[in-house]
Formats: C-alpha cells, structure tokens, sequence
C-alpha cells in the first residue's frame, strides 16, 4: 500500500501477484478493449475470492469415489451489484464464482461538469438484509458513486455489503468512509490523487469507455 493510501480500517488492497499483473495489463494505455475486458473479468475472479473470505459455509456429508467426507457449502445469498456501465466488466467474472448469485443493477453517470453522481437506473431485489451484497465498480474515484449507491442499497435493506475496485483513489476511500463507515473495500490498488477532471492519477483511463470500446 502507497504512504498516501487512506488508513481506512476496512480497506483491504488486494496486491498478490495475479492482481498486480492483472492491474498492468489494465493501466498500459497500449491495452485495446478485448484484452481490457479480458483482464478486467479476471481481476474480478482474485477480487471476488478475496471479498468472500468472510462469507459463512455450513457442512455436509458426501460421497467422494473412496469414501464418504464433510465438504462446505456457502451458506449465505449473494447479491451482485454492478454499478452501471463500467461494473459490467466485473459481473461475468463475479458470476463465474458465484452462479447462484442474485444481480442487481445501480445505474449511474457522473456528470461531466460538476463530477456528482446521476441516477438513470435502478433495479435491485428488496429485502436486501439476507443477502452478502458485492458492488462492482472498477473505479472509485471522489467517491460520489459508491457513496448515492451505498446510500440506496440500505434503503433496500442492505447490512453487509462489500465494494470491489480495481482501483480506488485516496479522496474517495477517505470520503466513503467517513459517509458510510461500516463498508468493506477490496480495491487491487490505491492511487493517491485525482486530477482537475476527477480522473484517477495514474489510474487506468475511463473504464467504461475502454470496457466498451467508446473512447
Ligand atoms: C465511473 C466509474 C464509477 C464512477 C467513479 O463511471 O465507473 O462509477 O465514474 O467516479 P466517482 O467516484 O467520482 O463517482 P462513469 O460515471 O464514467 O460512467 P460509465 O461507467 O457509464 O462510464
């Protein structure tokens, strides 16, 4: 973790080598959508095994082909929260761990003047208090996003919820924790600052736009 990274409590960076190579591929400017997109899905899969480590599993009694032995099972519904468009990239690779998972959509674009947060669309399940909710969103920048999202999932009942990021940039932790202090962050890098357009520096670019060919 960078000396400017926030000392959140709840900020787990999640640096291994597979997550730091993934991150290399995603920052290089050279890196065009499908090899993006590729790598994008499979930092989700590091992430989403991270951000479950804490999910609850109960035991059960199976037959292996030589003898009969206790597995786990997870024991807790999942929801997925992608925030629309650039969480999208996460949701196939999120899914490919979690099949059972439910889905959800926050759908938000931040406006190019002002940076603050509007909402297009919404589409979650209610009763939100069963379930671990995951929100996938590549980028966290001022925050503004994961904060209006954080803000709806607990109308819809959320109590345990965990944000994945490829990368997160220190005002935006800073601000999310002060708004929302009992969320989880999994972030595969801290960058410090952000530039006079609330771009991540040095970041990987406008996700979406990459993910989607929209540059
Ligand atoms: C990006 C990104 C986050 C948000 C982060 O989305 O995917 O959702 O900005 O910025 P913030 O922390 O300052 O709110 P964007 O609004 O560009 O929409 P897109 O995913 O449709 O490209």
């Amino acid at each position: 973790m960078s000396e400017a990274a926030p000392k959140a409590q709840k900020l787990h960076v999640v640096d291994g080598p597979l997550s730091r190579n993934k991150l290399a591929v995603l920052r290089d400017e050279r890196t065009r959508t499908p090899e993006f997109r590729r790598a994008m899905r499979e930092l989700s899969l590091v992430m989403v095994a991270e951000a479950t480590r804490a999910m609850p599993t109960k035991s059960t009694r199976i037959r292996t082909p030589l003898t009969r032995t206790e597995v786990e099972e997870i024991a807790c519904p999942v929801c997925l929260v992608p925030v629309l468009r650039a969480g999208l990239g996460m949701l196939d690779g999120a899914l490919a761990l979690l099949p059972d998972a439910t889905v959800g959509f926050m759908g938000l674009q931040r406006d190019e003047e002002t940076a603050e947060p509007v909402e297009y669309y919404v589409n979650l399940p209610r009763n939100l208090g069963d379930y671990l909710v995951l929100v996938l969103d590549p980028m966290l920048a001022t925050g503004g996003s994961l904060s209006a999202t954080l803000t709806k999932l607990k109308e819809y009942g959320a109590a345990w919820i965990s944000c994945l990021h490829a990368v997160a940039a220190t005002p935006g932790v800073e601000r999310v924790s002060r708004e929302h202090p009992d969320i989880d962050f999994y972030a595969a890098a801290v960058d410090p600052e952000l530039d006079d357009n609330a771009f991540i520096v040095p970041g990987l670019g406008d996700a979406g736009d990459r993910l989607y060919g929209t540059l």
